[in-house]
């Protein structure tokens, strides 16, 4: 099975979020099953410093309004990469989705690359039978492949957020290379706009979303003006769990970490409690129970409902320590909390990946209250490092995280916490049922243990997903 992925991250070069992560992932579980995938993504510059280019796929005078672009052949260990190499648009300080006066068009070439590989091929002769895009920066790739002429292979999509749509004006249309008859309700028209996600939900043959319980949670409210669209396509649409990656987020391997540990030594994991408190300025409190957070400062993760309990979570003897960045009211509000606060509460304003290994072997509590988590990956890599996740019961959250009750503890199938109300009230109930627990250490060690020995691995998903692509009817070129 020949396929083709397009997306607009890739770990450890291009990350603002799990969608890194997962590309970095997925893509070579399946390979590891036997599926040729491969993976299209913008030839960013610390992508194109980092992996070894192989050769000229295609040329173009003009992409998109954004000038020569060509496609690349590379490679990255265990992952053949097709790169966008169009400097106008994709080499450039800051992050992939800053810039927003020609959002649009950067991510309308993305999808045009894909949608090109996937009709004509490259130079060797491999044309993906799947073309499988991520996220609303390739939506309108199933619309090329549909409006198009030439071989047509099977499209899917897979939802990592509802919440980004890529919304733009429909006086883009012909810039953006569609045709008029496009603008259409069965086509890539939202609301009087041309809407990106919703061109490809509309268009793909299949759709996916990261975890079961989002995808119904997006057909009825939740889906951000979608849930009509996903309802009438509810048959195509499937919840594939992510999984995690143990060859970066593994504590028994972690370089990153001052003391590896597993589960047959879960007591090397003390020492890197101190190491991280040195570094986050927090007292080197051996007692006190560790809270953390390690997000995007987004509405959507529910930070506010942290920043409601931060003077109970002190009161009550516990230490928080915040890796985030983001909105920057949240940014400030955290700081002030940790001036109020100075060794009890400290917040790293930023994006971190080795402080955030550092976190996760640390705490003993990562906080996920998100308001809608598609799937979520902290609480999984918590759970691997034996840290409890306290999360609330959305989204993914809802699937990978048994909370703690007097059943699921004497059954032994608890790994964390969970609430189930979006407000600060209920998550202060959920720290203290956390600090409750944290007295109780042979309980607390038990719920540490059953996390650790879950796997999440991806090669479930991975089969998954193969096992999606095989429901899609041969295509006619
Ligand atoms: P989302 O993709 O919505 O941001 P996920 O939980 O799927 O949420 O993925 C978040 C990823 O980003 C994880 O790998 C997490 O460790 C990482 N991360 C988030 N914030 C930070 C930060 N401030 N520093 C380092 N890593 C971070
Ligand atoms: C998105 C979601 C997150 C998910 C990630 C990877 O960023 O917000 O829940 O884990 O994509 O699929």
């Amino acid at each position: 099975m020949r396929v083709l992925f397009v997306a607009s991250e890739l770990f450890p070069y291009v990350k603002t979020g799990g969608l890194g992560d997962v590309m970095a992932a997925l893509p070579r579980a399946m390979r590891v099953l036997g599926a040729d995938v491969r993976l299209l993504l913008p030839a960013y510059p610390a992508v194109c410093d980092a992996v070894t280019l192989q050769g000229e796929v295609t040329a173009l005078p003009d992409l998109m309004g954004g000038g020569p672009a060509r496609i690349l052949r590379a490679e990255a260990p265990g992952l053949p990469l097709y790169l966008l190499d169009q400097p106008a648009y994709f080499e450039r300080p800051g992050g992939p989705y800053d810039q927003p006066e020609d959002l649009a068009h950067r991510f309308a070439a993305l999808a045009w690359a894909g949608a090109y590989l996937g009709r004509s091929g490259d130079v060797a002769g491999w044309r993906p039978e799947v073309l499988h895009g991520h996220d609303w920066h390739t939506g309108l790739m199933p619309a090329y492949v549909a409006y198009g002429s030439g071989p047509r292979p099977a499209t899917v999509m897979t939802i990592h957020n509802i919440a980004f749509q890529g919304r733009f004006s429909s006086a883009l249309l012909n810039d953006l290379w569609l045709p008029s008859q496009a603008l259409t309700p069965e086509g890539v028209e939202f609301h009087g706009d041309i809407g990106f996600l919703k061109a490809g939900l509309r268009l793909a043959d299949r759709i996916s979303t990261v975890s079961p319980t989002y995808a119904r949670e997006i057909q009825v409210a939740g889906g951000h003006g979608l849930e009509g669209l996903l309802a009438h396509r509810s048959g195509d649409l499937h919840g594939i769990l992510n999984g995690v990656d143990r060859t970066v987020w593994n504590p028994a391997r972690d370089p990153h970490i001052l003391s590896r540990y597993d589960l047959r030594h879960p007591g090397r994991r003390a020492p890197n409690r101190p190491d991280f408190q040195r570094r986050m300025g927090l007292q080197e409190d051996a007692e006190a129970p560790l809270f953390a957070a390690i997000s995007r400062l987004d509405p959507l993760k529910g930070l506010d409902l942290v920043l409601d309990n931060v003077d109970h979570l002190v009161r009550q003897g516990g230490q928080l320590a915040v890796l985030g960045t983001g909105d920057p009211h949240a940014e400030g509000a955290f700081r002030q909390a940790a001036q109020r606060h100075p060794g009890r509460v400290a917040v790293f304003i930023g994006y971190d990946e080795i402080l955030a290994h550092r976190a996760f072997a640390a705490a003993d509590v990562i906080l996920v209250p998100s308001r809608q988590e598609p799937c979520g990956l902290t609480q999984l890599y918590a759970q691997a490092y034996g840290a409890l996740p306290l999360v609330r019961r959305t989204g993914g959250l809802a699937d990978t995280v048994v909370g703690a009750t007097p059943a699921t503890l004497a059954a032994d199938t608890a790994t964390g916490f969970q609430f189930d109300w979006a407000n600060g009230l209920a998550l202060g109930e959920a720290i203290n049922d956390a600090l409750a627990l944290f007295r109780d250490p042979a309980t607390w060690r038990q719920v540490q243990r059953r996390g650790m020995a879950t796997e999440f691995g991806w090669e479930g998903p991975a089969r998954a997903y193969l096992e999606l692509y095989a429901t899609i009817p041969p295509k006619g070129d």
